[in-house]
């Protein structure tokens, strides 16, 4: 195979990100998007120089037989174009998180299972080298098996209250720490037995009527008795820099790791005031996308052209799923919840 068909479902800010990087792909076609809104499709087929755009992905997918689909929908509407594509016999490549409830992850799984076609999360940060760096000394044993982990996100309050339009009916959690949760993971290997959750609710509601948390904390449990503590906070004041302020940390038997995310190497200040501008999941450089982010678009590419199995597999998109919905269950009843088995496949 020359070269792969591909389509995108949902041609919003990550789909538009996807498409950007697969024009500089060799072994990629665009030849599709699809989205609800004509305005996307209108600014996609200009941009991208597509001959045809659609607001219905069946009709697409029925029509144009892409080998992969990159499916950029909103979080929770990701299972349905996931499984038309998967019983169309397509590869899929969806964005994080793969689905918003365990059963809707597990019915994921066991479709990719059932239909043999290849899946990918985008979990991009497994290809930001000092995240990928860690696995690797994880594994070599250089830390010893590792026990507790540590992993904070945390964003000022003008990210849920004027950057996104969403946030009143999601959470820090949701937003921030779904990366953080595949690392750890993929770093313990291991999946969760048990979760407990907090949430705090109070500044959102009072001053801007949002129910939802401020911040949350959630301790999960594994298998081998490690433990890993997830944060994650959207009240921060505006004045505050880091977008968001990140670390990681993992303690083994004989060792540990820590990773500093907050400044990401660039400080600047100028009259709009202080800042520590990205760059690493994506940049533009030399009219070439590179970062995390494109590695991680492009290495789906190549696992569906020299068939090889995908990095972040669906049963990787099930276990952050799965440790996400039931730190939410726990915080809203109280209750320590046992994490379901993954699927059986
Ligand atoms: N990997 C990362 O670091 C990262 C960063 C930001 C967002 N994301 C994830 O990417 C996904 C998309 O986020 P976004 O910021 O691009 O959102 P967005 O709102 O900019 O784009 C989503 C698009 O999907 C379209 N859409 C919704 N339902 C559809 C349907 N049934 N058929 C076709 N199109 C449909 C919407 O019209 C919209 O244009 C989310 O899951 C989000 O969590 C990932």
């Amino acid at each position: 195979m020359d070269q792969l068909k591909v389509n995108i479902i949902g041609i919003g800010i990550m789909g538009t990100n996807v498409a950007r990087v697969l024009a500089g792909n060799p072994n990629a076609r665009l030849t599709a998007v699809a989205d609800l809104k004509p305005a996307n499709l209108e600014r996609a087929k200009a941009e991208f120089k597509l001959e045809k755009t659609y607001s219905d992905y069946e009709k697409m997918i029925a029509e144009e037989k892409p080998d992969v689909v990159y499916v950029a929908t909103p979080d929770w509407a990701h299972l349905a174009p996931v499984m038309a594509c998967l019983e169309s016999g397509i590869h899929v490549q969806v964005e994080k998180p793969l689905a918003t409830s365990e059963a809707d992850a597990a019915a994921m799984v066991r479709k990719v299972k059932e239909t043999g076609r290849k899946l990918q999360v985008s979990f991009n940060h497994r290809w930001l080298a000092p995240y990928n760096q860690t696995w690797q000394i994880i594994r070599a044993g250089k830390i010893g098996r590792p026990v507790c982990g540590y992993a904070r996100k945390n964003n000022p309050i003008d990210v849920p209250t004027k950057m996104i339009p969403w946030a009143k009916d999601s959470s820090p959690m949701w937003f921030l720490s779904c990366h953080d949760i595949d690392l750890m993971t993929w770093w313990f290997d291991e999946d969760p037995i048990e979760v407990k959750g907090y949430g705090y609710k109070g500044v959102l509601k009072k001053n801007f009527g949002y129910d939802c948390y401020d911040a949350m904390q959630g301790l999960v449990k594994f298998g081998s008795g490690a433990f890993a503590t997830f944060e994650a906070a959207w009240i921060y004041p505006e004045c505050h820099p880091a977008r968001p302020d990140s670390f990681m940390e993992v303690i083994g038997e004989h060792g540990h790791m820590h990773l500093d995310r907050k400044m990401e190497q660039i400080e600047m200040s100028s009259p709009e005031g202080m800042g520590w501008p990205r760059s690493l999941l994506m940049a533009n450089v030399f009219g070439h996308q590179v970062g995390a982010f494109p590695s991680c678009v492009n290495s789906f590419i190549e696992i569906v052209m020299e068939d090889k199995e995908p990095i972040v597999s669906a049963h990787d998109g099930w276990r952050s799923t799965a440790i996400l919905d039931a730190i939410h269950r726990s915080a809203d009843s109280g209750q320590t919840i046992t994490v379901p088995k993954a699927p059986v496949v």
